[in-house]
């Protein structure tokens, strides 16, 4: 315990990473670990493995590694269980996403193979372009939460895990608004029982986590948490949430320049985002109801992080506009175009332009880790409810109906090493600074 820190139980024992879906992102995610455990390559892009954090005054020279300063799970504790509605082990998952060199996943073979998915539970209402055959069949909702839940548990006794945490790594499910059952956990539990037309699988999924006291991280746009009830449960169970959306690729771009164009009073007519991309996310994300769901959650981000209603001169009806467009021969090698329409000083337009030749799940898997790591960290430190602070990673980050959600990716910096600070009792970084200079 710090100072006036918070009391952080210590990471003992093994932490079950629960994936759902096993695909493009997890797969990168399991193989990645392995590969870094096995020092065969750097967890680059990941903030508890490689991020530091400054404490006290800048001429104090105090900044420890992120991971020595909060304890968190090592990655030779980390052990990896899966769902998928197809029924390829880890390796024959990865050799078909295509992200990871076939000499590495040859060398990683026998680690992967024993990674088999569990039978899914999948609504094919919810997601239309897959055509799974490994699925949990035959029982109402409420029966494959239960199911869910005791695999959860035999899984814990098999492997002599000590806490779980679960991650939505499935594929984006249609949009859906909240609806009637959603708005409390009974309301939820008698649709569930009901089999109710409003439950996505994604919910069977997070009420079964949510109801043993798992932690639960969104990586897909899906509404999943973002509902009354779902709020009761974890409430109910004192269970850290957070989601939505990985942020990676365009959304992390537009993250990343927008508040520096803000920053200098440099005002947008428009942004045009564009790309292409060939792996299964972008098969399914081709069929309207999911690109909805996708498209909402990119859109979002700059409205929030330029506030035209305060700045109308610079800002009010810019023309923002967002396609995917699925491209099978670049698989998981995306190309994004961004074209942003600009004005400066009197007006005068300018052009930026972006071709962002990325990796989708490259980008993802240090947040997949990061998530699992810091929502075991969460529940350890006695944290519930919404984790605002791990907004950092999402492109629709959670928050209380009351806030607006905060995108600009410099602020979820500074909320996230600023929480790590609050729960070690060591002083908030305002880089005020004065006091360097003016110091009575
Ligand atoms: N890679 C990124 O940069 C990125 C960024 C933001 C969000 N995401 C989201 O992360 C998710 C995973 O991305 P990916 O590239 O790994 O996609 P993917 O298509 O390779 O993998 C998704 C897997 O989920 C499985 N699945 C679908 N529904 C399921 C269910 N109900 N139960 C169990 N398994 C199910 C699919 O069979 C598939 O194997 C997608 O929703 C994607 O939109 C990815």
């Amino acid at each position: 315990m710090g100072q006036t820190g918070v009391h952080i139980q210590e990471p003992k024992g093994k932490l079950g990473v629960l994936l759902v879906g096993l695909g493009a992102v997890s797969t990168t995610v399991i193989a990645g670990v392995e590969a870094v455990r096995r020092g065969l390559g750097k967890p680059i892009g990941s903030l508890t493995q490689m991020g530091t954090v400054r404490l006290g005054k800048r001429n104090e020279n105090r900044v420890p590694r992120i991971q020595d300063f909060v304890p968190l799970a090592g990655l030779d504790d980390l052990v990896f269980g899966a769902w998928d509605i197809f029924p390829d082990n880890a390796y024959e998952a990865a050799v078909e996403a295509r992200v990871l060199e076939k000499d590495l996943l040859e060398t990683l073979r026998p680690e992967l193979e024993a990674i088999q998915p569990m039978k899914g539970v999948f609504d094919p209402r919810f997601v239309k372009r897959l055509h799974g055959t490994h699925i949990k069949e035959g029982r109402t909702k409420w029966d494959l939460a239960q199911e869910l839940i005791e695999e959860i548990q035999h899984f814990q006794e098999n492997h002599g895990v000590d806490r779980c945490v679960m991650v939505w790594c499935g594929s984006t499910e249609t949009h859906m608004k909240v609806e009637e059952p959603h708005c409390s956990l009974p309301k939820l539990e008698h649709a569930m029982q009901h089999d109710g037309v409003d439950i996505p699988s994604s919910m069977i999924y997070a009420y079964a986590a949510l109801s043993l006291g798992i932690p639960f991280a969104n990586g897909a746009p899906n509404l999943t948490l973002d509902v009354p009830a779902m709020m009761e449960l974890a409430e109910r169970n004192r269970v850290p949430v957070c989601g939505k959306d990985f942020k990676t690729g365009q959304t992390l771009m537009k993250t990343i320049l927008a508040p520096g164009l803000k920053a200098r009073m440099i005002g947008l007519s428009g942004w045009f985002s564009t790309n292409i991309l060939g792996n299964r996310d972008g098969e399914v994300l081709d069929d309207p109801g999911s690109f909805k769901t996708k498209e909402q959650s990119k859109l979002s981000v700059l409205e929030h992080i330029l506030q035209p209603h305060l700045y109308p001169d610079l800002y009010k009806d810019f023309h923002h506009q967002v396609r995917i467009n699925y491209y099978p021969p670049r698989g998981d090698n995306k190309e994004g175009w961004d074209n942003l329409d600009i004005f400066g000083w009197l007006g005068y337009p300018m052009q930026i332009k972006i071709d962002f030749l990325c990796r989708d799940s490259i980008l993802a898997a240090p947040l997949v880790l990061d998530l699992a790591l810091f929502l075991d960290l969460a529940r350890r430190s006695g944290m519930h409810g919404i984790q605002e602070w791990l907004s950092f990673y999402f492109k629709s980050p959670m928050h209380r109906p009351d806030l607006y959600p905060e995108h600009d990716l410099f602020i979820q910096q500074m909320k996230l090493k600023n929480t790590l600070r609050f729960l070690r009792g060591e002083e908030q970084i305002t880089h005020l600074g004065l006091n360097y200079y003016q110091a009575d």
